[in-house]
């Protein structure tokens, strides 16, 4: 149970770290299905609401706890709090964590393994001369196929397990936050494209027009869910990161920054695809195949546009890459500190993992008929429980021990911050975050019972 000795060498490679956690599918796949699918501007601004009112102290809270603990998260869990006279029991926040991101990555690569898909099929010119109907259609042709699918999920786990195995994962950063700029650079040009199209203009009246009507508390949990699986929080994750921060920084501007720059790469990501959605007539609402369909028909007929697209879908793997490391890091983390080697770790995970996402590769051929729950198909219920519930459980639970069983000026010295600020934290963190997260959860669970 001993302290880690490392730390990021800066302010800027500690900032990095978590952006390249937080930008992710979750922005740019999932936001925008998730927009389309709840009803617009009613999601968008209960997102905004949720990530500066949950998301950011929670964020804080569960950063801090690993900056305070120093150790993988569920040593750090059990430490603070054997060392302010509670039960180390608390430390099974980290089991639930784990759990947690266990589903997640396992459908998170099948997802990754479809960019993976879609990076060679543009670079192949095959959606050039395609008509938007024949590039929706090749979205379901090739999810009906298992083995494509199964093929690119197994790459996927395979590049980010070497990397998790090999402990490169800050190498992978390095070269990730050099690419990362091309990226957002991308979208700023698909949202200049957006703007060309007839449905531009319809986009930002869905998007940004007020519509309280359209909220009601599928879309609250829907919401918050996803403030929470975007900036990549209530798992453990970001803590397991927060033990290699270094001293004397504030950590309420190193979290602010990394969640403006999670909304504005959501914002661009929905703009540019609700404009091509609405000049080509298409449903906001159809779902995980949204940005899969949008894009190529926006692309692929411009000059080199199968150039452009292809290296959006590579950028867009290297941006999941480095999420999906994060993802795995702290189940590592916890066989590691059980006593395995990491690379043995890294393997049954990755073995674990890898057998998940077979049910939600399926999800769209032979499994297409299971449907478990409710009429939902495994990948249905795989993307959406862990996030909507279990990430918000995490994250209430970190903030309750960050804010009621630490000891408290333990907490605000790893905040970092003026006391103001910090007593700000924590009032807002104690009875506004936590109330919030319990209420939605327990009128959800209400309704649904
Ligand atoms: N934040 C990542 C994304 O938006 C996903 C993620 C969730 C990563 C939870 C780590 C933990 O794609």
């Amino acid at each position: 149970m001993s302290e880690v000795a490392e730390r990021w060498g800066s302010r800027r490679a500690f900032i990095m770290a978590m952006t390249g956690a937080a930008v992710g599918l979750g922005n740019i796949w999932r936001f925008p299905y998730m927009t389309g699918e709840n009803g617009g501007s009613a999601f968008l601004m209960l997102y905004v609401i949720f990530v500066l009112l949950l998301g950011l102290p929670v964020m804080m809270a569960e950063i801090l706890v690993g900056r305070a603990g120093r150790r993988t998260p569920m040593q750090a869990l059990s430490h603070l709090a054997l060392e302010n006279g509670h039960s180390r029991h608390w430390r099974l926040i980290g089991l639930m964590g784990a759990a947690t991101v266990f589903f997640i990555l396992s459908f998170y690569s099948v997802v990754s393994g479809w960019s993976f898909e879609y990076m060679f099929d543009a670079l192949g010119g095959n959606f050039t001369g395609m008509s938007p109907a024949e590039i929706g259609g090749s979205f379901n042709t090739f999810l009906a196929d298992p083995f494509k699918v199964i093929f690119n999920h197994t790459l996927f786990m395979l590049l980010t397990m070497s990397v998790v195995a090999a402990g490169i994962g800050s190498g992978l950063e390095k070269l990730n936050n050099l690419l990362m700029p091309l990226l957002y650079l991308l979208l700023f040009v698909l949202v200049g494209y957006g703007a060309t199209t007839s449905g531009f203009t319809t986009a930002l009246a869905w998007l940004f027009t007020p519509n309280p009507a359209a909220i009601d508390i599928t879309v609250v949990l829907n919401a918050m869910g996803h403030a929470f699986f975007t900036l990549a929080i209530g798992a453990c994750a970001l803590m397991a990161y927060g033990a290699y921060m270094p001293d004397r920084q504030s950590l309420p501007t190193a979290v602010i920054a990394v969640a403006c720059l999670d909304i504005l790469v959501a914002l661009l990501s929905g703009i540019a695809i609700f404009s091509i959605v609405f000049s080509q007539g298409m449903d906001p609402a159809s779902g995980p195949g949204l940005m899969f369909v949008t894009l190529p028909i926006a692309l692929a007929d411009l000059p080199g546009g199968n150039i452009w697209l292809g290296g959006f879908f590579l950028l867009l793997a290297m941006a999941t890459w480095t999420s999906s490391i994060n993802l795995a890091e702290p189940m590592v983390a916890m066989l590691q500190s059980a006593g395995l080697k990491r690379g043995v770790a890294a393997l049954l995970i990755g073995v674990g993992v890898w057998l998940m996402g077979l049910p939600s590769a399926l999800s769209f051929s032979s499994l297409a008929d299971w449907t478990p729950l409710e009429g939902k198909t495994f990948f249905d219920l795989v993307t959406s429980i862990p996030t909507d519930i279990f990430l918000p459980l995490g994250g209430v639970l970190i903030a309750i021990f960050a804010t009621w069983i630490m000891d408290r000026q333990r907490a605000f010295d790893a905040l970092g911050a003026s006391t103001t600020l910090c007593r700000g934290w924590l009032w807002v963190t104690r009875w506004i975050s936590i109330p919030l997260v319990i209420i939605v959860l327990i009128s959800s669970l209400w309704h649904q019972g």
